[in-house]
C-alpha cells in the first residue's frame, strides 16, 4: 500500500519527459553524458513504482527527433547508452512482467543494429500484461502525425479508403502504437514548462504536472506524488458537471 494515493483511481497511462540530466551533470561538476548515465537509476526506480502501483502504461521521452541536432558526441552516447540499457535489462524487466515497446522512427539515423535490439526486446516481451513500458525514441509527435498522414493517403490512393470517411478514429489507428490509451498524466520534471513535441495527438486530454527535479533525482515517490495531483484534479473534457 502507498499512502494518500486511492488506489481506485490510478491513471492508466503516465507518460514522463526525463529532462534535466546535463543540468544535473553539470551541477556536479560532471559531463552531460554522465547525467544521462545517472537517470537510468531514476528510470527503473519509476517503473519499480509504477508496478507497486499497477500502473499499466507507462512512457518515457528518450530522444526526440530534435535531439539530433546536439553535440555528434553526446547523441553517440545516447544510442549507446539505450542500446546498452535495453541490453542489460531486458531480461531483468521480461521476468517482472513487463511488455517492453517503441514509439518513433526506426529508419533514417537510428543505427540498424539499435533497431535490431528493438525489436528483439518487443518479440521477448510481446506477451506480457502487467506494464506495458514505451520508450518514445527518435520520437517527435509531428513526425508521428506526418508518419500517419502518409500511411492514411497511401489507403486512399489505393482507393481503401475515402477522404470522407477519415476520422478522428482514422488517425488514432494510424499512430506508432494504435492500442495504446491517451495518457491520463503527463510528467516533465526539471522545472520546464513545455511539451517539447511529446504525444502532441495523444495528450488533447492529459493533466500535466510539472516537478522542478532534475531527472536523475527523481524515484518513485516523486511518480507517487505526481499522482497524488493528478487525483485531486477534475478532469472535464469539455463538459460542464450536472448542476454547474
Ligand atoms: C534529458 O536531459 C535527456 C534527453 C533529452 C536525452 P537533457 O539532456 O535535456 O538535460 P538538460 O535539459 O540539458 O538539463
Ligand atoms: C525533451 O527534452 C526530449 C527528451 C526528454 C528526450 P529536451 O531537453 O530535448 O527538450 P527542450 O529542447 O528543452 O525543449
Ligand atoms: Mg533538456
Amino acid at each position: 500500500m502507498v499512502p494518500e494515493i486511492d488506489q481506485s483511481r490510478i491513471p492508466k497511462h503516465v507518460a514522463i519527459v526525463m529532462d534535466g540530466n546535463g543540468r544535473w551533470a553539470k551541477r556536479r561538476g560532471l559531463k552531460r553524458t554522465e547525467g544521462h548515465a545517472a537517470g537510468e537509476d531514476a528510470l527503473f526506480d519509476a517503473v519499480e513504482g509504477g508496478l507497486e502501483i499497477g500502473l499499466q502504461w507507462m512512457t518515457v521521452y528518450a530522444f526526440s527527433t530534435e535531439n539530433w541536432r546536439r553535440p555528434l558526441d553526446e547523441v553517440r552516447f545516447l544510442m549507446r547508452f539505450n542500446e546498452s540499457l535495453l541490453l542489460r535489462r531486458r531480461d531483468d524487466l521480461n521476468e517482472r512482467g513487463v511488455r517492453v515497446r517503441f514509439i518513433g522512427r526506426r529508419s533514417g539515423r537510428v543505427p540498424r543494429r539499435v533497431v535490431r535490439h528493438i525489436e528483439d526486446t518487443e518479440a521477448l516481451t510481446a506477451q506480457n500484461r502487467r506494464m506495458t513500458l514505451t520508450f518514445a525514441f527518435n520520437y517527435g509527435g509531428r513526425a508521428e502525425l506526418v508518419d500517419a498522414t502518409r500511411a492514411i493517403a497511401a489507403e486512399v490512393a489505393a482507393g481503401k479508403l475515402k477522404p470522407d470517411k477519415i476520422d478522428e478514429r482514422t488517425i488514432a489507428r494510424h499512430l506508432y502504437a494504435h492500442d495504446m490509451p491517451d495518457p491520463d498524466l503527463v510528467v516533465r520534471t526539471s522545472g520546464e514548462f513545455r511539451i517539447s513535441n511529446y504525444l502532441l495527438w495523444e495528450s488533447a486530454y492529459s493533466e500535466f504536472v510539472f516537478t522542478d527535479v532534475l531527472w536523475p533525482d527523481f524515484r518513485r515517490e516523486n511518480l507517487f506524488a505526481a499522482i497524488r495531483e493528478f487525483q485531486h484534479r477534475e478532469r472535464r473534457f469539455g463538459e460542464i458537471q450536472e448542476g454547474e
